[in-house]
């Protein structure tokens, strides 16, 4: 007889960068959503994935907290939600060891995002880069969580967290971790970048020009709009017919997801027009979602302190749940627990 676990939604977001759109449409916005509709929910600044890549430990230190404001301006409520620090809770990195015992190398050297980001020279590139799928299940499955919550390049990485939590049920005939269900909805959950719609919109791309930071003002937002590439075509009645187009077809996805409506629902306003009257129409739109919350932002990092007090009570609300998770899982594992 299978377990049933309580609802619980987790999600977590790198600190290895600013925020940007594609952070807020295919994460941030549903993370805010999700509360209170029955589930309790756990968001996590993972600052142990960041440093599988180098991080400068001032920068990591400022993004961090610019990270936990981005989750309280986009609706995160640290009294609804927990919200805290990955390195705080020690039981991530305990359940990752844990995992690393389960979890089979040959998974982890088929991650595409590992394959893109240790690029030609994989043999260079840390060990916890490879590692990082098993932290993320350890994220996941230490609170038993039920949803996660993704944009669409984290599926893999979530199939690898059931793969993980299948395999130690098997290994050790328990009925112990769930089966995660990804959550990856909506109109937004590959956002692409504005300088080339084959490739996603990303905080580490070189080419700032290439996405919307959540810190960017207006200005910078509807300049990067207008500067977008797009294609000399007018736009047709329905999303499928902009299926060999990319970048026209990212800029309607952002229009329809910071609107609320469906792609079709926009295109049915916009068709026969050019990217002469639909750029300003989703600079305008864009401005108006985003002011409040870069506003908001900036307000938050102005007390890096109240952060810090909120990332450390999420930490002790978080560790509360976890570490009876992980001494149960040490158990099953076989580690004599004598204090
Ligand atoms: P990361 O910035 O890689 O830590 O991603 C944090 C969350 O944002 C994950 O759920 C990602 O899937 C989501 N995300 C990142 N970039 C995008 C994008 N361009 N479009 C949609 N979701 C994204
Ligand atoms: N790997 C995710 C990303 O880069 C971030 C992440 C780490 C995460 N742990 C998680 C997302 C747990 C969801 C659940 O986007």
């Amino acid at each position: 007889m299978s377990t049933t676990h309580t609802p619980r939604i987790f999600s977590g977001i790198q600190p290895s960068g600013g925020l940007t759109l594609g952070n807020y449409l295919g994460a941030l916005k549903r993370f805010a959503e999700l509360q209170g509709t029955g589930p309790q929910t756990v968001y996590c600044v993972v600052d142990l994935h960041a440093i599988t890549v180098w991080q400068d430990p001032e920068t990591l230190r400022a993004q961090t907290r610019a990270a936990a404001a981005a989750f309280m301006a986009a609706g995160v409520d640290p009294a609804q939600s927990i919200l805290f620090n990955q390195s705080q809770v020690p039981a991530h990195a305990e359940l990752a060891w844990l995992f690393n015992t389960v979890a089979r190398v040959g998974w982890m050297y088929r991650m595409t995002q590992f394959k893109d980001k240790a690029g030609k020279n994989s043999e260079n590139s840390s060990l916890g880069l490879l590692a990082y799928p098993s932290l993320m299940a350890a994220d996941i499955l230490a609170y038993h969580a039920t949803a996660v919550p993704v944009g669409e390049d984290q599926k893999q990485h979530l199939e690898l967290t059931r793969d993980i939590a299948a395999k130690f049920n098997h290994d050790y005939g328990v009925d112990f971790f769930p089966i995660t269900e990804p959550l990856i909805e909506g109109t937004a959950t590959r956002v692409m970048s504005l300088r080339d719609g084959t490739k996603k919109m990303s905080k580490s791309d070189p080419s700032d020009a290439s996405r919307i930071n959540l810190t960017d003002d207006a200005d910078a937002i509807a300049q990067k709009i207008r500067k977008a590439r797009t294609d000399a075509e007018p736009l047709p009645g329905s999303i499928e017919a902009l299926k060999d187009r990319p970048e026209a077809r990212n800029l309607v996805n952002i229009y329809a997801a910071l609107a609320g409506e469906t792609p079709d629902a926009v295109l049915a306003r916009f068709e026969g027009q050019g990217f002469g009257a639909f750029k300003p129409a989703l600079a305008e739109l864009a401005v108006d979602a985003l002011a409040p919350i870069t506003a908001r932002m900036n307000e938050y990092s102005a007390d890096p302190a109240e952060i810090d007090r909120i990332l450390g009570e999420g930490a002790d609300r978080a560790e509360a749940i976890a570490r009876p998770i992980v001494e149960e899982t040490k158990a099953i594992m076989g580690m004599v627990r004598s204090r």
